[in-house]
C-alpha cells in the first residue's frame, strides 16, 4: 500500500528554552530510530510541525544535521499553532512531516565567499549554514555575517553571535550587527566596544563596513520581505549576480508538498510553487516572478 504522504512522524521535545520574549529554541528528536537514521535534510529545507487538535505549521530547521538525529527550531510565537508549540513541555510529543523544499545549494557554493544576510527571525534557516560552513571551514573562502536585531532583547542565538562578535576574524567568521533603536543600551556597549562590527541602522547599512567581492561571492538573505528589496540592490550595486543571490522566501503554507496551491505565487507561465520550487529562490527569480518580493 502506498504511504500517506501527510501522516506525521512523531518526534519528542527534548528541549523549550525561552530566547526571547517572542522565541523559543526547540530541539525535536524522532521517536522511531529508523525513521531518524533516514531523515536526511538539506540545510535551508523546512519541516511541518503539527499538535493533534490544533494544526499544523512550517518551520526552518536551523541546525546541520548531526550524529544524534536532533532537530533544532526556532520558533515565533503568534497564532494558534505556534503558542501551542511553545506551550509544550519538554517530552511531550508532536507530529512531524519533511523535510520539505530545495535547500541551499552547498556543493556550488564551494570555493566562494560566502554573505550571509539576516534580519530578526530570518537568523533562523541562516544558521544552519552558518555551523555548517564554519565546521567545514576549508571548503569556503571568506565568511561574512550580517545580523539585523531591533534591540539587544531580540536577538538570537545571543551567546553564539557574541562569541563571534568578541572572536573577530580568529572565529573563522567576520560578524557584524547592525540594531534599529539607536538608544538600546546593550547595543551601545556593543558599538562602544566592537565599533568596527556594531552599528546602529538597518541590516543593509553593514555594507558600509566591508568590501565584497562580486565574482566570487554568493549572497543569501532571510528576514522580513522589505529586506530582500534593499539588500539585493547594495548587492547589485556591488555587482553581485543576481543568481549568486539566494533569498529564502517565507509564504503562507499547507501541504508542503506542491497540492494544495496556497503558496503559489507569480503569474502566466512563471508559477512558482514556494513549498516544493523553493523556499530557496535566486534574486534573479524574484525580479521575474510577480509578487516574490
Ligand atoms: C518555509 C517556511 C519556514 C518558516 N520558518 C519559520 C521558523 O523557523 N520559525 C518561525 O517562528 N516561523 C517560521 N515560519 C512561519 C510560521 O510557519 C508561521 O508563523 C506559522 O505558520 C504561524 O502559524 P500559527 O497557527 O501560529 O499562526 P496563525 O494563527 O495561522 O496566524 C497568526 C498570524 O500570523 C500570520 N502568519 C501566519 N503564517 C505566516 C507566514 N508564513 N508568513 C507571514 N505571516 C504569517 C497570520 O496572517 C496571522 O496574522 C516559516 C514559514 C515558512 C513558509
Ligand atoms: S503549500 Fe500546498 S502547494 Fe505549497
Amino acid at each position: 500500500m502506498m504511504e500517506n504522504v501527510f501522516l506525521p512522524k512523531l518526534a519528542k521535545i527534548v528541549k523549550n528554552e525561552k530566547m526571547t520574549a517572542m522565541e523559543h529554541f526547540l530541539r525535536l528528536q524522532l521517536l522511531d530510530k529508523k525513521t531518524a537514521e533516514e531523515f536526511q535534510y538539506n540545510l535551508g529545507q523546512f519541516i511541518e510541525i503539527s499538535i493533534m487538535g490544533v494544526g499544523e505549521a512550517p518551520f526552518s530547521i536551523c541546525s546541520m544535521q548531526n550524529q544524534k538525529y536532533l532537530l533544532d527550531l526556532c520558533i515565533r510565537s503568534g497564532g494558534r499553532v505556534t503558542s501551542a508549540i511553545l506551550r509544550l513541555g519538554e517530552g511531550s510529543l508532536v507530529g512531524v512531516r519533511g523535510p520539505y523544499g530545495n535547500g541551499f545549494p552547498l556543493k556550488e557554493m564551494e570555493g566562494s565567499n560566502l554573505l550571509l544576510v539576516a534580519g530578526g527571525l530570518g537568523v533562523a534557516p541562516l544558521r544552519s549554514i552558518l555551523q555548517y560552513s564554519l565546521k567545514n571551514r576549508a571548503k569556503y573562502r571568506d565568511i561574512t555575517f550580517f545580523y539585523g536585531i531591533r534591540t539587544y532583547d531580540t536577538m538570537l542565538f545571543r551567546d553564539e553571535f557574541n562569541s563571534l562578535l568578541a572572536g573577530g576574524d580568529e572565529s573563522g567568521c567576520k560578524f557584524y550587527l547592525s540594531y534599529e533603536d539607536p538608544k538600546d543600551e546593550q547595543c551601545l556597549l556593543l558599538e562602544a566596544e566592537y565599533s568596527d562590527r556594531c552599528m546602529s541602522g538597518v541590516v543593509s547599512k553593514l555594507f558600509e563596513r566591508t568590501e565584497i567581492s562580486p565574482k566570487d561571492t554568493y549572497a543569501i538573505i532571510c528576514g522580513p520581505s522589505i529586506m530582500y528589496k534593499f539588500v539585493g540592490q547594495e548587492l547589485t550595486k556591488r555587482d553581485v549576480p543576481p543568481e549568486r543571490i539566494l533569498i529564502s522566501l517565507e509564504r503562507r503554507m499547507r501541504c508542503g508538498i506542491g497540492k494544495c496551491g496556497n503558496c503559489i505565487i507569480g503569474d502566466g507561465s512563471s508559477i512558482r510553487y514556494v513549498c516544493k520550487d523553493g523556499p530557496v529562490f535566486t534574486y534573479w527569480d524574484a525580479l521575474h516572478t510577480k509578487g516574490m518580493i
